[in-house]
């Protein structure tokens, strides 16, 4: 009897962490594994792009749910996402990450009875205040499977009272992506494509509502990183939420943080993104992903918040904490600087064959031959 198994993918950090666990699974015989896309993400260069560069099949299906407030983009996912269980009748659903659609997807097919496996599970910030925070909280209540990148996330969900049982320590499947696509990010030469010196520049991203939504500290996080491009070049690939915002000031405040080597592109596809930071002597970040990836290269990072749900990439990696107050960014560059290079030390299981383990433990789950009644349909776009 065939396993039938929904991957659902939605924004932009899914698609890295969900490729390797459907490629597993498509190499498995005995499993038919559906990609749903929400529709959370949806421009080319949040969406398509990864597809393409990450060798990821098209959606079997798109829910096109788009943007919205936290509550009608959770509430739409919800609905479409039910209707497509209704129909679809998959043995089991696996989310990744933290973000709206994730809890969305887990919530309603909890809610049918279909158990539900959490790939990166376990991380806590401890800050409720970021939307993030609660996504994990209640989509890890939910998850029959827990799939934990690190050591420290397995001892979250335990003192939250989970079932060792459901809890397995897999490693990182988006370091499998960042293994398997280095050599293709590499022969991109995305450096001399921007016009800066290997190991003399440094990258930046800023999207958390809590550093672009407040338009003062947008100004003045923006401020800091002009400064620090009269001593570094800076690549800024700008985040659909924050180029929201940076128009939003208007030529007035842009002109505020303009400088000549602070180099504001729109978002990157995979593969320049990961040859940039690869070759940057510098990486400043609020991402969750990247303070990973850096951690996985061996690139220093500077978080660019006040707490972190990945503290093994502090304590085993390369990145440093340095609060919210965009203040403190130029003095940590500086001592960044000065202290020089730094070896990646990857933690535990971050190996490359974290999907694989995934899909190992997914392979065992009972199958109820809903596959063999359904009939076939054409993919969808992204
Ligand atoms: C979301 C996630 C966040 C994750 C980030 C990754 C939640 C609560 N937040 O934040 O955890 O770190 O994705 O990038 O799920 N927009 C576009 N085009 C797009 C997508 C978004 O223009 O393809 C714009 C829209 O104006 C939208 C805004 O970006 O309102 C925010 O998008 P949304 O998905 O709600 O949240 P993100 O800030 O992207
Ligand atoms: N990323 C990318 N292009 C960019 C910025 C980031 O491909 O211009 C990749 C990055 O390498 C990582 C993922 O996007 O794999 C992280 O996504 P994001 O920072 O949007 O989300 P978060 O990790 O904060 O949830």
């Amino acid at each position: 009897m065939t396993l039938d198994i929904a991957c659902v993918v939605a924004a932009r950090p899914n698609f890295m962490k969900m490729a390797p666990v459907v490629e597993a699974l498509r190499a498995r015989p005995g499993i038919c594994a559906r990609l749903v896309h929400t529709g959370q993400h949806y421009d080319e260069a949040m969406s398509r792009v990864f597809f393409d560069e990450l060798g990821m099949p098209a959606p079997d299906v798109n829910l096109d749910v788009g943007s919205g407030s936290h509550a009608a983009q959770t509430a739409r996912v919800l609905e479409r996402f039910d209707e497509w269980l209704e129909a679809a009748r998959p043995d089991l659903v696996v989310v990744a990450g933290d973000v709206n659609s994730t809890l969305a997807c887990a919530l309603a097919a909890a809610k049918r009875a279909i158990p539900v496996a959490h790939v990166e599970s376990g991380l806590r910030s401890r800050d409720r205040a970021m939307p993030e925070e609660l996504n994990r909280i209640l989509t890890d209540a939910l998850a029959d499977l827990l799939f934990a990148t690190s050591a420290d996330a397995v001892q979250n969900l335990e003192r939250e009272g989970i079932d060792a049982a459901k809890i397995h320590l897999v490693g990182n499947s988006m370091i499998d992506s960042l293994r398997r696509h280095l050599p293709a990010a590499r022969a991109r030469r995305a450096p001399e494509r921007f016009g800066v010196e290997r190991g003399g520049y440094a990258v930046a991203t800023i999207h958390r509502p809590s550093n672009v939504d407040d338009p003062e500290q947008l100004s003045r996080v923006l401020e800091a990183l002009a400064a620090l491009s009269s001593s570094l070049p800076v690549v800024l690939p700008v985040h659909p939420r924050t180029a929201a915002r940076i128009e939003s000031m208007g030529a007035a405040g842009a002109a505020r943080h303009s400088a000549r080597r602070l180099l504001v592109v729109p978002p990157l596809g995979y593969l320049d993104f990961l040859g940039l930071m690869e070759a940057a002597r510098l990486v400043l970040t609020d991402s969750g992903g990247v303070q990973e990836e850096t951690t996985a290269l061996g690139v220093r990072c500077i978080t660019l918040r006040d707490t972190t749900e990945r503290p093994i990439t502090m304590t085993e990696g390369t990145n440093r904490l340095i609060g919210s107050d965009p203040a403190s960014i130029l003095p940590a560059a500086s001592e960044a600087l000065a202290a020089g290079p730094i070896e990646a030390r990857m933690p535990a299981l971050w190996d490359g064959y974290a999907g694989e383990r995934i899909a190992a433990v997914l392979a065992r789950q009972p199958a109820s031959g809903s596959s063999e009644r359904r009939e076939k349909t054409s993919p969808a776009t992204v």
